[in-house]
């Protein structure tokens, strides 16, 4: 039977939709996002299988010619969002989107719905696998820096960890555009500007904006040439993880010579994994690319190690005493940075709030490794946390409290595919 969490959930779902895709949220963020509508098909498919491939495919519509999916579908103008594609100005597809990219879950997302979907979402997922691929080509073709062999990312907003402080080496090592024309935020006339980034970073994130606009969006150029450069965990052991279920799709549709391809994307990224490994720390971190200098400090996307299936056993023992130590300082984990590492701030987007769909992924990884106990604690703390306070965008993993966006569709997707105690009673965390 639907709990009154469930039937509320369901509401968001529908609320948000906006005829084939689901918006975030209204007003704070009113286009289709990229990882956003991965999490949110999870969900969807509690309900509709036919409503949750949609809006995948919706969401692919959106591919850019040269294979990248932008963080952002811009269907249609709204005056409420900033930056909208006015100040992108991107050419280079049928649809409008932004100039950058965002964690590539869409495989992870299409592998488990197929197997769950039988034929039909097998046809599905065959329909959608030449995107994909081209996608994660683009990853590692436009992504990775010349003279190195990772994926990087030339954008805060491209990890989805807007303003964590991993970034905060390499914005500090760019200067803010003195061209920047005069612009209006509008997240802080939706959320409360304490819980969002700062003025300062803002103004670093729409000059390289601006440089990618005056290059033509030219990705390649963006990536060796652009004012941030950066490798993140998130991104790699996301796409690692995407790269696996990508190629188990490819093994099982008959996509051979493809096949050969993912295979070695994949011996690259197990070798170059350990790139990562922050040994001072002991972790792993963001770094950055072009000094080489780490980020000192335990984040969400450190944690997705177990999600990629990477790191030797000394390694994972050192990540899991990392989530020890900070569970013992929170509530609700995970927290998105680390309470001992400075700049820690409980509600301020990526500076600390727990994440509903890092839990997942984290949580998934865990119980991989036989990290039971583990996983359990990420559902746990998520469900407790939705049942204290509703759907939000993230929580303050101290008081539980909500922050920033509300009736927020992924978190009312994974409530309805992962934490719901009545849904989900016979699935293990
Ligand atoms: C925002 O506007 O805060 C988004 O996270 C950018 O993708």
């Amino acid at each position: 039977m639907l709990s009154e969490l469930d039937k509320k959930a369901r509401d968001i779902l529908a609320k948000n939709d906006r005829g084939g895709f689901t918006i975030p949220t209204a007003r704070l963020y009113p286009f289709q996002w990229n990882w956003d509508s991965a999490f949110i098909a999870l969900g969807i498919a509690t309900m509709d299988n036919q409503r949750a491939w949609q809006e995948l495919e919706m969401l692919v519509e959106g591919q850019a010619d040269d294979g990248m999916i932008p963080s952002i579908i811009f269907r249609n103008d709204d005056d409420d969002y900033f930056p909208g594609h006015k100040v992108w100005q991107t050419k280079n597809g049928a649809i409008n989107g932004t100039g950058i990219s965002q964690p590539p879950v869409l495989a992870s997302v299409v592998a488990q719905l197929a197997k769950a979907h039988g034929q039909e979402g097998l046809k599905r997922a065959k329909a959608l696998f030449p995107a994909m691929m081209k996608w994660h080509r683009w990853w590692h073709e436009c992504r990775t820096p010349e003279g190195a062999d990772v994926v990087c990312t030339v954008h805060p907003w491209e990890t989805g960890r807007d303003n964590c402080p991993d970034w905060k080496i390499g914005l500090r090592n760019m200067q803010t555009d003195p061209n920047l024309e005069p612009y209006q935020r509008k997240d802080i006339e939706h959320a409360n500007p304490e819980e969002r980034p700062s003025q300062e970073e803002y103004d670093k994130y729409i000059s390289i904006v601006k440089f990618g606009r005056e290059i033509g969006w030219d990705q390649t150029l963006l990536t060796n040439k652009g004012p941030f450069l950066m490798a993140d965990p998130g991104i790699f052991f996301i796409l690692l993880r995407a790269d696996r279920d990508l190629l188990s799709l490819a093994q099982e549709l008959g996509f051979e010579e493809e096949a050969q391809i993912i295979a070695q994307w994949i011996k690259g990224a197990e070798i170059s994994a350990n790139q990562f490994w922050n040994e001072e720390f002991g972790a792993f971190c963001a770094w950055d690319v072009r000094t080489g200098e780490f980020s000192h400090g335990f984040s969400n996307a450190s944690a997705l190690c177990f999600y990629a299936d990477v790191g030797t056993a000394e390694q994972r023992e050192k990540t899991l005493s990392h989530m020890e130590r900070i569970a013992s300082q929170t509530k609700f984990g995970q927290s998105s940075w680390d309470p001992d590492a400075p700049l820690f701030e409980s509600q301020r987007y990526w500076c600390g709030p727990l994440w509903c769909q890092m839990n997942y992924m984290i949580a998934k990884g865990l119980k991989e490794q036989g990290e039971d106990v583990l996983a359990a604690k990420m559902r746990d703390d998520l469900k407790n946390v939705i049942e204290l306070s509703g759907f939000y965008e993230c929580f303050d993993p101290l008081s539980g409290a909500g922050c920033i966006g509300h009736d927020f569709s992924w978190t009312a997707a994974l409530w309805l595919a992962w934490a719901s105690p009545s849904l989900n009673q016979q699935t293990p965390a």
